[in-house]
């Protein structure tokens, strides 16, 4: 099977129907947003500097004092097919990768049964830190980690998200209905400032322990074949809001020189500094190196 990127080319699909905004994202930060990207290396080299701001997050206090490591996620940067489950567990907090443990083990199964693997997708969680005690996440880490996978959403273009569980699906749909309702059932939804077609399924977690839940995560796996299959969906018209024109800065100086109220502008006096964005710092890296492709487990 060749991987995802040569499977499915990105054909143009004519005005959708189905499509529903969830556009509170589009209102996302424009700190993160970025410029239509044109190359796939691009886009991977922005998927790593993501990581590197998410590594030194600290806007959950609880969650970046008590974590091992940040689990940013890991795949293919380039992926067709994107998995968001909820949050790492003990072991992905100790691996630095998501669902390496039984979940894990099972969605690789599920993937092989329908001819892919690891290298053909991208695999994320809702939080990139592990709640302790493999709690729920709360509200508040969920909203202060969104912009983290809306940044990976927009970066490694997805045509098909699967969510995994109730958290992922409740996030991505914009809408509290719960997984056993909308399990199984594909949308076209507009994440961000993208289009994908996006796909719920069980958690792998819970499918473990209940038979019955595992045959209906097996069967909603094989739909995910067709719906690669299908095009590419119409992607939205952003219009991005108007920036006003800079004024002339040193016009009034100027004028003012002239009736010598000021002194006029030096020639070389630097534009104002802009506002700063309040994004996490990297963490210190004294002596480490910055995160190569294995590190973030990319492909
Ligand atoms: N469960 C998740 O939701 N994510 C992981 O990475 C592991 C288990």
């Amino acid at each position: 099977m060749p991987v995802a990127s040569q499977m499915f080319g990105g054909g143009a699909a004519g005005p959708s129907p189905e499509v529903t905004a969830t556009d509170h994202y589009i209102a996302a930060r424009p700190s993160l947003r970025s410029a239509p990207m044109a190359t796939p290396e691009q886009r991977r080299e922005e998927l790593k500097l993501a990581f590197e701001q998410a590594r030194g997050c600290v806007r959950c206090s609880e969650l970046a004092a008590t974590r091992t490591q940040v689990v940013f996620g890991a795949g293919n940067a380039d992926a067709d097919l994107m998995f968001v489950g909820e949050a790492p567990g003990a072991n992905e907090d100790r691996m630095g990768l998501p669902f390496v443990g039984q979940a894990g083990k099972l969605l690789d199964q599920l993937l092989g049964e329908i001819g892919l693997n690891r290298n053909d997708v991208f695999i994320a969680n809702v939080l990139k830190c592990r709640p302790p005690g493999n709690r729920d996440p709360h509200p508040g880490e969920i909203e202060h980690c969104r912009e983290y996978l809306m940044r990976q959403l927009e970066l490694i273009e997805p045509r098909v998200v699967c969510t995994l569980g109730n958290f992922a699906t409740k996030l991505l749909r914009g809408d509290p209905a719960g997984i056993t309702r909308v399990h199984g059932q594909e949308e076209v939804r507009v994440i961000g400032r993208r289009a994908v077609r996006l796909y719920p399924l069980y958690h792998p977690a819970a499918a473990l322990y209940t038979p019955r839940m595992l045959e209906v995560l097996r069967a909603d796996f094989a739909g995910i074949p067709a719906l690669l299959d299908k095009p590419a969906p119409a992607q939205p018209q952003i219009v991005e809001p108007e920036v006003a024109a800079e004024p002339e800065a040193e016009d009034w100086r100027e004028e003012l020189a002239q009736a010598s109220l000021v002194e006029p502008p030096a020639a070389s006096e630097p534009a104002p500094a802009p506002e700063p964005e309040p994004l996490p710092e990297p963490p210190e890296d004294e002596g480490r190196e910055p995160p190569g492709p294995e590190q973030l487990g990319l492909f």
